[in-house]
């Protein structure tokens, strides 16, 4: 990708649906009784591969003329081959808990990027609940997968689960486990992360209940009722758009329909604590997510914040703009308490930091986060997304407001999460 710096940037912004939520739409539905239609599902390689997945296991899937998916609930069986989670951790670690809580065999396989991502997380919960599940050793299968877990399911027991770091994925495994376990599980968090999964089984008719105060989730197993889900537009992905608006000259931007879930929004507290401002309008509800427009415009004086503690899950997909941020803002900028940012689709501690630096910014890494000194001008470099799609968006942002040309490598990674990331800019950019 060959981005040139923006003069001006207007106009109506609409990104893909939100990717956590549609995952969750299709595995939810899989699971309840009748026909759960998901409209805006992002047309994403790691959605793909959550509905491949279940394709597999025999769900029957099928487009709508509007586009809408259309899952058949109660339909789940033994796959005849290994199923293919390609590169998305969501998948793997919430289809993982599914297929713990029924009974016959499964193996789940994933490509090169995913397989070096940590599975004990999810592993030692649904041994803890009685499930058989293992890792396999490579080596890769002939197509470049890597059988990464076997799980002969059925039996589950309730538990009381602490999680030892605050992951939604984990958190979920746990739960769609427990859809399946004998008692009420419960489920502790450190912190608060990203509860769509609980919102979602509330709105389907499972037994919840959620104590906001001690992060604590119970569910029982629950009969789940299909639903007409209408996904709304993905922060993460409008995130992008928010830190080009600060950031480029004469900005401003409409980003549509954003999910403004408050377990997601943590970059807009970071940015209020910079200095700077991203106005709500027409603010709703939707199937239980609150969703609004979001009106971001030039901003001058951004100033240099610690940042850690319980804002990082609000906001663990968005660190890469964060740094960038912070090479604009005035001052120093902490970010401390971020060590899960080493296991996303890259080490995006060390990631970030040596792509910055080719730009010219500050930025030092530590063990759970990084130091950025600002403000410092950017300049256009060759620099590579280490296959990771936030970083390759993060860099075509940086590229905006870079002197000169900044080609990025590896950029085909966006797909994961946003296919027509360029068009859109392009669409804003002048
Ligand atoms: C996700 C949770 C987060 C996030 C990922 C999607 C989810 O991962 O980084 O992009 O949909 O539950 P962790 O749960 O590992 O923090």
């Amino acid at each position: 990708m060959r981005i040139v710096p923006a003069q001006e940037l207007t106009g109506e912004v609409v990104v893909p649906g939100d990717k956590s939520i549609a995952h969750r739409a299709l595995l939810l539905g899989a699971l309840a009784d009748g026909v759960t239609r998901v409209a805006n599902v992002p047309d994403s390689d790691d959605l793909a591969a959550t509905k491949r997945c279940l394709e597999a296991l025999g769900v029957p899937i099928v487009r709508n003329g509007g586009g809408a998916l259309h899952v058949t609930g109660g339909r789940i069986g033994e796959a005849a081959a290994p199923l293919d989670c390609g590169g998305s951790g969501t998948t793997i670690r919430l289809i993982a808990g599914l297929l713990a809580g029924l009974p016959f065999t499964s193996i789940l396989s994933a490509n090169a990027q995913l397989a070096k991502r940590p599975m004990g997380r999810i592993i030692d919960p649904l041994k803890l609940m009685g499930a058989d599940i293992s890792p396999l050793p490579p080596p890769a299968t002939p197509n470049g997968r890597q059988a990464m877990l076997i799980i002969k399911g059925g039996g589950l027991h309730a538990i009381e689960y602490a999680t030892p770091v605050a992951s939604a994925q984990v958190k979920s495994a746990v739960l769609l486990a427990a859809l399946h376990a004998s008692g009420h599980t419960t489920v502790r968090e450190s912190a608060a992360t990203r509860d769509h999964t609980e919102r979602m089984l509330r709105a389907m008719g499972a037994q919840i209940t959620h104590d906001r105060e001690t992060n604590t989730i119970m569910l029982s197993p629950s009969h789940l009722s299909a639903l007409n889900i209408s996904v709304p537009n993905d922060f993460s992905s409008a995130a992008f758009f928010i830190a080009a608006g600060l950031l480029a000259p004469r900005a401003d931007l409409l980003i549509k329909a954003v999910n403004l879930n408050p377990t997601r929004t943590g970059l807009l507290d970071i940015i209020t604590a910079m200095g700077g401002a991203v106005a709500v309008e027409q603010g709703h509800e939707e199937n239980g997510e609150p969703v609004g427009d979001l009106r971001v415009r030039t901003v001058a004086g951004l100033r240099g914040a610690t940042v850690g503690g319980a804002v990082v899950p609000r906001a663990i997909d968005e660190f890469p703009l964060v740094a960038l941020l912070a090479t604009q803002a005035e001052g120093e900028t902490l970010v401390r308490d971020a060590a899960e940012l080493r296991v996303k689709e890259s080490d995006r501690v060390s990631a970030v930091a040596v792509e910055l630096r080719k730009l010219g910014a500050q930025i030092e890494e530590r063990p759970d986060g990084f130091v950025v000194r600002g403000r410092t001008p950017l300049h256009g470099a060759e620099v590579d997304s280490h296959g990771d799609h936030r970083l390759a968006m993060m860099l075509a942002v940086a590229g905006l407001i870079a002197s000169g040309e900044t080609r990025i490598s590896g950029a085909e990674s966006v797909a994961k999460s946003f296919p027509e990331f360029e068009r859109v800019l392009a669409g804003i950019t002048r």
